[in-house]
């Protein structure tokens, strides 16, 4: 029996490789003139870093992290996120002795032990940015502009940006009291895992997709309506700036994260067209984490585009395949000879050319050309190699003319790189 891939976790097949490279191509081309540099880290972790920042009591710690104890019995995880490996980073390089403002991204597979479905898979991709040292509301109406840019450059359709402000140290521990006394007058109401998570984690009933939940939860208190003066203001000044940089938004009160992480300004890219999968990209503030983790007291804001969702929604939409500029067809040993090194050459300076290598009728070079959808085939025989020509075929003219083969090479070159 053959031996299959593992369920959730997909290959990204030639043909669907380039929508990924264009979009991160993309992203790379946007996050820079906002000053991001790119952090690239490993796809293991101590277990500890992900249950002290993510937090013990979500999903993903709870139940979606892959993780065993290696040879040497210290407790792994595949990471399941980017931000903490980030900041772990960041703390452990003293990235903020060297600048007291850190502007990072990171594009790389993250991995959950989800349900798989449409949108939802084990091993994932992350385009994400982090934000460290500003805690002014003007950074985060700028990491929000920067998002919605690359989503209308990348010609996403259909997507929504909401917003909301899940409050501080100062203002949650009231709100989430006020939440859980609310929640124990309809216990009764409550699906089995909110019964036994409304007192540990009591916001995360208000994003259960369970019916009796939603209900029960319809007039629960909003943490945006118990905010303290500082976030109140802060999230005032997040809308202000937004609404100054003419990017659109909606303020969602019933925006929960599932990490823990997060203080005052959350987001989320909401799409109706992938079903319950529905955030394409999410993010927010986390003030604390960075002193829980053991480092300096700094803030930090960010966000994460899952990139499987986006190719999903760009749909048949798909960046093309590089066409050739070349495909050198030959008959004969000689030519065969003369075509490799030709191809070779080009190769070399950069001009994507391809042959047959082995010997294949002439017929059927010319179909794999077609199929290539070649720019330009050159048709070399033993009689014109003796000549010193061959034919060349401008296929998207349909034209074609006798070439002289002596500087032939150079004069491709500068044709193709002169286009
Ligand atoms: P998250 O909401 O857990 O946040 O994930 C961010 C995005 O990753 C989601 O909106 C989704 O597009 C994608 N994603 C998550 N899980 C899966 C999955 N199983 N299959 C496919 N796509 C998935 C974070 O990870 C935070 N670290 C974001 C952040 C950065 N916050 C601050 N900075």
């Amino acid at each position: 029996m053959s031996i299959t891939g593992i369920k959730g976790m997909n290959d990204i097949l030639p043909g669907e490789v380039e929508t990924w490279q264009q979009l991160e191509n993309q992203a790379r081309a946007i996050f820079s003139p906002f000053g991001f540099h790119e952090i690239r880290l490993p796809v293991l972790e101590k277990t500890e870093l992900f249950c002290r920042s993510i937090g013990e009591t979500t999903d993903i710690v709870e139940k979606e992290m892959y993780t065993f104890d290696d040879k040497g019995g210290t407790s792994m995880t595949l990471r399941p996120e980017g931000t903490a490996p980030v900041m772990r980073a960041f703390i452990e390089h003293k990235l903020y002795a060297k600048d007291p403002v850190s502007k990072l991204y990171y594009i790389g597979p993250m991995f959950r032990h989800e349900r798989p479905q449409k949108g939802r898979y084990r091993q994932f991709h992350q385009i994400g940015a982090e934000v460290i040292g500003i805690d002014d509301p003007k950074i985060d109406a700028q990491v929000l502009a920067m998002l919605s840019h690359f989503f209308e450059t990348a010609k996403i359709p259909d997507v929504e940006l909401q917003i909301n402000s899940l409050g501080c140290p100062q203002c949650r521990p009231g709100y989430r009291e006020s939440l859980i006394t609310f929640l124990d007058q309809r216990i009764d109401s409550l699906c089995q895992d909110c019964k036994r998570r409304y007192t540990t984690n009591p916001l995360r009933v208000l994003d259960c997709k369970a019916a009796g939940c939603k209900e029960a939860t319809g007039e629960a208190p909003a943490m945006l309506d118990n905010l303290c003066e500082g976030c109140e203001a802060h999230f005032a000044k997040v809308k202000d700036y937004l609404d100054d940089l003419s990017v659109s938004y909606r303020v969602n009160n019933r925006m929960v994260r599932g990490l823990d992480y997060y203080t005052k300004t959350t987001f989320e890219m909401v799409t109706g067209s992938l079903g319950a999968q529905n955030a394409v990209a999410a993010g927010g503030r986390y003030d604390g984490l960075i002193k829980e983790i053991g480092g300096p007291e700094l803030p930090g804001i960010g966000f994460a585009i899952g990139l499987e969702r986006l190719v999903l929604m760009l749909g048949e939409e798909t960046a093309a395949a590089e066409r050739p500029e070349l495909f050198i067809a030959t008959l004969g040993e000689k030519a065969t000879q003369a075509g490799f090194t030709l191809l070779t050459k080009l190769q070399r300076h950069g001009i994507h050319a391809e042959m047959e290598y082995t010997g294949k009728s002439l017929k059927a070079q010319l179909r794999r050309a077609d199929k290539l959808q070649a720019k330009r085939v050159l048709i070399l025989g033993e009689d014109e190699l003796e000549r010193g020509v061959g034919q060349l075929r401008y296929m998207d003219e349909s034209r074609q003319q006798e070439a002289d083969l002596k500087g032939l090479d150079d004069r491709l070159i500068s044709e193709i790189h002169g286009a």
